[in-house]
């Protein structure tokens, strides 16, 4: 296979080679972000599954570790360590700890594909979350099943207890358990069979969040990867109340919503033990048509979750995490720069404005007030040839649309007091483009020609008025 230097991101995680899905056990310790992942070491494409591995202090620069956990052969029985979560557990309540320190245990899927089985394993790790002990007496949660994966587990304080949501894919439905001591688990309650059921049902995460921040609003989001409007793939959320036992949907059961509106965002989860009630998610651009070499697969940006109230209900929003401002800020002034108030008039302006910035490798933050203009928005990957990928906002038809190709992904999107903005993360092969401050987020794919590194906002068929425009340049 021809190696493709050009598509690789640069400032979003990819394994150094070899195939990656979904993020797995994102935790922080200790000032340090983990972040295992899905990972074939052996092949360019999925198989062989283990955790890879790799730690950040900023959740922007990685450093590469090796196989945290990886399969287990034995004379009839291949393991793969399918998706799951990692938990500090402070008090050694499960008693794999030493020297008066608590371990970190990783709970995970066990897929055995011979016996036909997935069942829940855990593993612990005595020196930081780099190498980990199956627990002898495994598994930890076995219903018989040849389905029953991706456990999330998190540390209810109010109980003293850990939660763990687990998914049955073909029956469309997650099951919550708890546990004293991550060894034994009680069936507490199953929710399912409700919103998307199109597709089955993966990687379960169920986060408390404060609505509008509101100390005294406190609700649960429960996301599942599944299915969404545009794709196949796709991730959906429901929000409700938790009681200790029971996720009660605040939403009628018919009712869908949607974490990316896009057909690569899918099995994100949320990072474990984040100080400062931060709530930050990370999820796995599943590559689709176009392969990459050496590596496949990549993460998206990390993404700080925040639930609001919206004329429609409570809704999620997404923004990247907010801890990425301080790398953005600190970058040199070569490497940004920002303008106000330019009036669009039917033309295109370009804002490459100096070449060093025609390097795919850009997060740009713009907001616009609707004028007569029937369509606005941005142009990204443009080629001397004329062709781009267009992210553009139609003011008659009041949805936001990306053109790559011969291929349109849209969706619906109201202005915010006559404005749109967009933060468009684009970086060489990934298209994240969060809509009117990530009420909506559509992540994409495209695979353009080296030579197309050209952007610009336009305006069409009348006014509009760019009222900021910020860029980063985030090339190495
Ligand atoms: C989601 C998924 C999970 C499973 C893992 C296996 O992409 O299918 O349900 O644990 O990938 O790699």
């Amino acid at each position: 296979p021809v190696p493709t230097p050009q598509w690789r991101p640069v400032y979003h995680f990819t394994a150094p080679q070899n195939w990656l899905n979904d993020p797995n056990g994102l935790i922080w310790i200790n000032g340090v972000y983990h972040l295992y992942y899905q990972h074939n070491p052996f092949e360019n494409k999925w198989g062989h599954m283990s955790w890879g591995h790799a730690t950040s202090k900023d959740l922007l620069h990685w450093q590469h570790l090796p196989v945290a956990i990886p399969e287990i052969e034995s004379k009839d029985t291949t393991t793969w360590i399918f998706s799951g979560s990692a938990v500090w557990d402070k008090h050694n309540s499960s008693g794999f700890g030493k020297n008066g320190k608590g371990p970190v245990v990783a709970i995970y899927t066990a897929d055995q594909p011979k016996q036909q089985k997935e069942s829940q394993f855990i593993a612990y790790s005595n020196d930081g979350g780099l190498t980990y002990t199956n627990y002898a007496a495994n598994p930890v949660v076995d219903i018989h099943k040849k389905d029953f994966r991706d456990p999330s587990v998190i540390w209810l304080e109010d109980q003293q207890k850990w939660l763990m949501t687990v998914a049955v894919p073909a029956e469309h439905k997650v099951q919550f358990y708890s546990s004293v001591n991550l060894k034994d688990w009680k069936l507490l309650s199953e929710f399912g069979n409700q919103g998307d059921t199109r597709k089955i049902w993966e990687c379960p995460s169920l986060t408390p969040l404060l609505v509008d921040g509101n100390p005294a609003k406190k609700k649960w989001l429960l996301m599942v990867s599944s299915g969404n409007r545009a794709a196949a793939t796709g991730m959906q959320y429901f929000t409700g109340d938790f009681d200790g036992t029971t996720f009660t949907n605040d939403n009628p059961a018919s009712a869908q919503l949607f974490v990316d509106e896009g057909k690569t965002f899918y099995a994100a989860i949320p990072y474990n033990h984040l100080p400062d009630n931060r709530h930050t998610m990370i999820g796995w651009l599943m590559p689709f048509e176009t392969a990459t070499h050496p590596w496949r697969g990549q993460m998206s940006i990390p993404r700080d979750l925040a639930l609001k109230t919206t004329e429609t209900g409570i809704r999620l929003f997404q923004q990247p995490a907010a801890i990425l401002n301080a790398y953005l800020d600190k970058l040199p002034a070569t490497k940004k720069w920002q303008q106000q108030n330019i009036s669009l008039e039917g033309k295109e302006l370009p804002l490459n404005n100096r070449q060093r910035f025609n390097t795919n490798t850009n997060w740009i933050d713009a907001t616009f007030t609707l004028g007569t203009a029937t369509d606005l928005g941005l142009k990204v990957a443009q080629h001397n040839d004329g062709s781009s990928v267009v992210i553009g906002y139609s003011n008659t038809r009041h949805q936001l649309y990306i053109t790559a190709g011969k291929e349109v992904q849209q969706l619906d999107v109201m202005p915010v007091n006559n404005r749109i903005r967009l933060q468009v993360l684009f970086d060489k092969s990934s298209l994240e483009v969060f809509v009117n401050d990530g009420e909506k987020v559509l992540t994409t794919l495209v695979f353009p020609d080296k030579a197309a590194t050209g952007f610009s906002a336009f305006a069409e068929n009348g006014s509009a008025q760019l009222n900021s425009v910020k860029v980063w340049n985030l090339d190495k």
